[in-house]
């Protein structure tokens, strides 16, 4: 990752920052001789968001890194010179002009596009206040990981006894999922790729832990998966009748190659999968279940924004179990942002 460091500063007037300091897209930045392969963004001003009508201005101190952050960087999902990102946690600075949503002062999460920015424009349908007693360096962890894994289970249609095969079961999408199907009453069997990328994963709630899918004999009802390849084609052919296979990711990178009449028999399904919509609701299940100690959050790798590299590459090289989360601000005291002069709809904050 690039720093530039005549790039990164605020100028503020009465509350209002001209600017904010954010992670941009940068295929270039890795080819510069300060960055490593894996990064493809570089720290960057970027103008201050400028909020819709039913969007909150959110003061960011953590975001979280996906697999599929990194995949955008470089797929051009993400364009160049776009801030990058996915999960925030932080502070509302100025309530939404629509008057629905939180109150300036109310500690959010969120799932929204250009999360890795000081200064965030959020939908109101995309956040929950995070409940006392839940940090927001654990709070931030949950959009995508953690919706992805209820989303997926509620899809595959989830229930008492039900044998659920959770692959990639290590990583951020995976240790929600086991622990959201133990919940449901299921028998889990996470998949993992090594003994020690398995531990913690029997306390929180797997029944099974396996390398791979190695000596899974019994048929299974349920497969969460997010390694495809392969292993998707493995665990397509241990799916038992009516049973569901959710593809909600691909980390393998490898083609899955069906033999001959693996698709014909009696039904069972493979969906695709992919978060869409409004997120409020499920993220505030998310929230108060891990408020409640209910929900694990597993935080393999914690630290400053300017070593997203570091993280980024601990993510790809499969060293860190669980989230990564990147604390984005320094700390300071959030300054409630006023309305232009032609609105005012603020609101008071929380008492
Ligand atoms: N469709 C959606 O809306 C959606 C939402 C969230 C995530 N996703 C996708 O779901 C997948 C998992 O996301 P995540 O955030 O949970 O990722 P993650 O934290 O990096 O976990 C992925 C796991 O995959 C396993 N894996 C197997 N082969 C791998 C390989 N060759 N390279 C890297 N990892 C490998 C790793 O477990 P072992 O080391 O134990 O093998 C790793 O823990 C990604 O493809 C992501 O893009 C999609």
């Amino acid at each position: 990752m690039v720093i530039d460091d005549d790039c990164c500063y605020k100028s503020s007037t009465k509350g209002e920052t001209m600017s904010v300091r954010a992670l941009v897209v940068d295929p270039s930045a890795s080819a510069s001789a300060s960055a490593s392969a894996s990064a493809a963004v570089r720290l960057a001003e970027v103008p201050d968001p400028v909020p819709g009508p039913n969007q909150v201005l959110v003061d960011v101190s953590h975001a979280s890194l996906n697999y599929g952050d990194l995949n955008d960087a470089r797929s051009g999902r993400v364009p160049v010179g776009a801030v990058l990102g996915s999960d925030a946690a932080g502070v509302v600075v100025r309530a939404a002009a629509d008057g629905t949503g939180p109150a300036v002062g109310t500690r959010v999460v969120a799932l929204t596009a250009g999360a890795f920015a000081e200064r965030v424009a959020i939908d109101v349908g995309a956040l929950a206040e995070v409940p006392k007693g839940l940090d927001l360096a654990q709070a931030v962890a949950l959009p995508v990981a953690g919706v992805a894994a209820l989303r997926s289970l509620r899809a595959a249609g989830l229930g008492p006894g039900k044998r659920v095969l959770v692959t990639g079961a290590s990583g951020g999408v995976g240790r929600f999922a086991v622990q959201l199907a133990a919940r449901a009453g299921a028998h889990v069997i996470a998949s993992v790729g090594s003994a020690a990328r398995g531990d913690g994963l029997a306390e929180t709630g797997a029944d099974e832990v396996l390398i791979g899918l190695e000596g899974l004999q019994h048929p299974v009802d349920v497969v969460i998966d997010s390694v495809g390849g392969p292993q998707l084609v493995a665990a397509w052919n241990l799916l038992a009748p009516g049973g569901s296979v959710q593809s909600v990711g691909w980390t393998s990178g490898e083609p899955a190659v069906f033999p001959p009449y693996a698709t014909v028999g009696p039904a069972k399904s493979l969906t695709s999968f992919v978060i869409d919509g409004d997120v409020d609701a499920d993220l505030a299940t998310l929230t108060e279940l891990a408020a409640e100690g209910a929900l694990g959050v597993e935080i393999g790798w914690q630290g400053p924004w300017h070593r997203f590299d570091e993280a980024a590459e601990a993510l790809r090289a499969r060293r860190i179990s669980g989230k990564a989360v990147l604390e984005v601000a320094s700390g300071e005291p959030h300054t409630p942002v006023p309305f232009p002069q032609s609105q005012s709809h603020d609101r008071p904050g929380p008492a």
